[in-house]
C-alpha cells in the first residue's frame, strides 16, 4: 500500500480523506489520485538523477491535465506518443524545449505540430521516419532535434506484450542497421542529430536488463564517435516495475546510481529516463461499487459497477491488481469471489478467486490504478468513463467529470431520412 493510501480507523483513506465520502461526493466508479504520493514519487527519482541528467514522465501512463500539471510544477519533462499528449502537456503548463516525443509512427500532421511547438527531441523510430521528419522540417525551413531509437535486442523478462526491446518487436531499429541511420542522420540538413535512445519495455523488476541495454548504448556512442558522430544524449527509456502483489520492487536508487556511475566516462553525455508506472501507479485507486452478489454452483461473483472499460489492465493482460473494501472488516469469515465488472465479456474482470467479505452495495478499492488506468479506458458498451479527483491533504478536487451521455453521443451524427 502507498503511504497515501492506507486504512484510518478501518477506513480506506486517500491522503486525509476516506474513500467512502469520495464516493458519496464524487460517485462511482472514480479514480482518486494522491497529490503527496505523485510529488514523492517524482521526486524520490530526483533525488538519484544529479543535474545535468533529466526526467521525462511518460504521458501515456496518466495524462489528466491535473496530474500533468503537478508534474510540470516539479519541473518534469514529458515524454509523449501523440499529438493529443502533446497538447495535453503544453495545456498543464509543461514546457516544450522538455519534450521528447517516442512512437513508431508519428503522422506528418504530428510532426507538423511538434515541429511548430519546438518540442526537445524527436525520437526517430526508423529510417522512414527520418527521411519524413527532414522533408517536413525542409518546408518549415527548421532544424529537427533527433535522437535514434535503438533497439538493443535485451530480453526485459516482462508479459510478452509490453516487451519491446527484443529484435522480435515493431520499435527501434536495429543495432546493426542503426550505424547507417545514424550517418544519414548526420548528413541531413534540417535534422540536427544529438542522441540515441532506447526503451527495452515496461514493469521490469530487476536492473540486469537495464544496465545490460545501458552498457550496449554506452558502446554504440562509443563506436559512433570513432565514425566522427559525436551524441550529447542519452535517453534509456522507462520500464521501471512497481509491486502489485507484493513482489520485490526495482530498487531504483541503486539503479540509477549505477548509470549515473557508467556515464562518468561520457562527460559530454546528458542522460534521460522516461518513467511513467513508477510515478502514477500507487498514486491512484479507482473505486467501485459492489451491485450484487451472485452465488453460482461452484462460484461466487461479486459484481461490481467497474468494467474492463473502465480498468482493462486485468483483462488484457491477466494483470494482478490488489482488491480491497473500502471499509476494513476483520471480523468475519472472507469468501472466494470473482470480481467482475457489468460488460458483456466473460474476460470482463478485476481479479479472480478473491478472499473478501463483501455485500451489496459495499465500496471496493482496486488498488495500484493510477497508471495505465484511465489512459486505457473506452466506452465500450456504450458506458461513460469514470470521474477522476485529487487529493490533497484534506482537500478533493474534480480533476474530470463523469462522462454522460452527451458525451458519449459527442460527432455522431444520425442519417437524413432519404438515406436510411
Ligand atoms: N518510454 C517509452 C518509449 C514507452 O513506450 C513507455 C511505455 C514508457 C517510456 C513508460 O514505461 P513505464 O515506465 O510506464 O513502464 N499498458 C501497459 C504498459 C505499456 C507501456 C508502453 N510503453 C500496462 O498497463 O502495463
Amino acid at each position: 500500500m502507498s503511504e497515501s493510501i492506507s486504512y484510518k480507523n478501518n477506513q480506506l483513506h486517500v491522503e486525509g480523506i476516506g474513500c467512502q465520502s469520495l464516493v458519496e461526493r464524487f460517485g462511482s466508479p472514480l479514480y482518486v489520485y494522491s497529490k503527496s504520493q505523485l510529488v514523492n514519487n517524482w521526486q524520490q527519482f530526483q533525488r538519484h538523477w544529479p543535474s545535468p541528467h533529466k526526467l521525462c514522465y511518460a504521458v501515456k501512463a496518466n495524462s489528466n491535465l491535473a496530474v500533468l500539471q503537478v508534474l510540470a510544477h516539479q519541473g518534469a519533462g514529458f515524454d509523449i506518443v501523440s499529438g493529443g499528449e502533446l497538447q495535453r502537456v503544453l495545456a498543464a503548463g509543461g514546457k516544450p524545449q522538455s519534450i521528447v516525443f517516442s512512437g513508431v509512427a508519428k503522422s506528418k500532421d504530428e510532426i507538423i505540430l511538434a515541429l511548430e511547438t519546438g518540442i526537445g527531441c524527436f525520437n526517430v523510430e526508423s529510417e522512414a521516419e527520418l527521411e519524413r521528419i527532414q522533408d517536413i522540417a525542409a518546408a518549415m525551413n527548421k532544424q529537427a532535434p533527433v535522437s535514434l531509437r535503438v533497439n538493443p535486442d535485451v530480453d526485459a523478462k516482462t508479459h510478452p506484450y509490453i516487451a519491446t526491446g527484443m529484435k522480435a518487436n515493431k520499435f527501434g531499429i536495429g543495432m546493426a542497421q542503426s550505424k547507417a541511420v545514424f550517418k544519414k542522420a548526420a548528413q541531413l540538413t534540417n535534422i540536427r542529430l544529438i542522441g540515441a535512445d532506447c526503451h527495452i519495455g515496461s514493469q521490469i523488476m530487476t536492473p540486469e536488463p537495464f544496465l545490460d541495454a545501458a552498457k550496449r548504448m554506452f558502446e554504440l556512442l562509443v563506436d559512433l564517435k570513432k565514425d566522427g558522430i559525436e551524441l550529447t544524449h542519452l535517453d534509456l527509456g522507462g520500464g521501471f516495475g512497481v509491486s502489485y502483489q507484493n513482489e520485490t520492487p526495482l530498487d531504483k536508487a541503486q539503479y540509477l546510481t549505477e548509470l549515473v556511475e557508467m556515464a562518468k566516462d561520457f562527460p559530454n553525455v546528458t542522460l534521460m529516463l522516461e518513467p511513467g508506472r513508477a510515478i502514477a501507479a500507487n498514486a491512484g485507486v479507482l473505486l467501485t461499487s459492489v451491485e450484487y452478489i451472485k452465488p453460482s454452483e461452484d462460484k461466487r461473483f461479486v459484481l461490481v459497477d467497474a468494467g474492463m472499460n473502465d480498468m482493462l489492465r486485468p483483462s488484457l493482460y491477466q494483470a494482478w491488481h490488489d482488491i480491497v473494501p473500502v471499509k476494513e472488516k476483520s471480523d468475519e469469515a472472507p469468501q472466494i469471489s470473482d470480481i467482475v465488472g457489468p460488460v458483456c465479456e466473460t474476460g470482463d474482470f478485476l481479479g479472480h478467486a478473491r478472499h473478501l467479505n463483501v455485500a451489496q452495495d459495499d465500496i471496493l478499492a482496486v488498488k495500484h490504478a493510477g497508471a495505465y488506468g484511465f489512459t486505457m479506458a473506452s466506452n465500450y458498451n456504450s458506458r461513460g468513463r469514470p470521474a477522476e479527483v485529487m487529493v490533497s491533504g484534506n482537500d478533493a478536487r474534480l480533476v474530470r467529470e463523469r462522462e454522460n451521455f452527451d458525451d458519449l453521443i459527442r460527432g455522431e451524427h444520425l442519417l437524413d431520412k432519404d438515406y436510411i
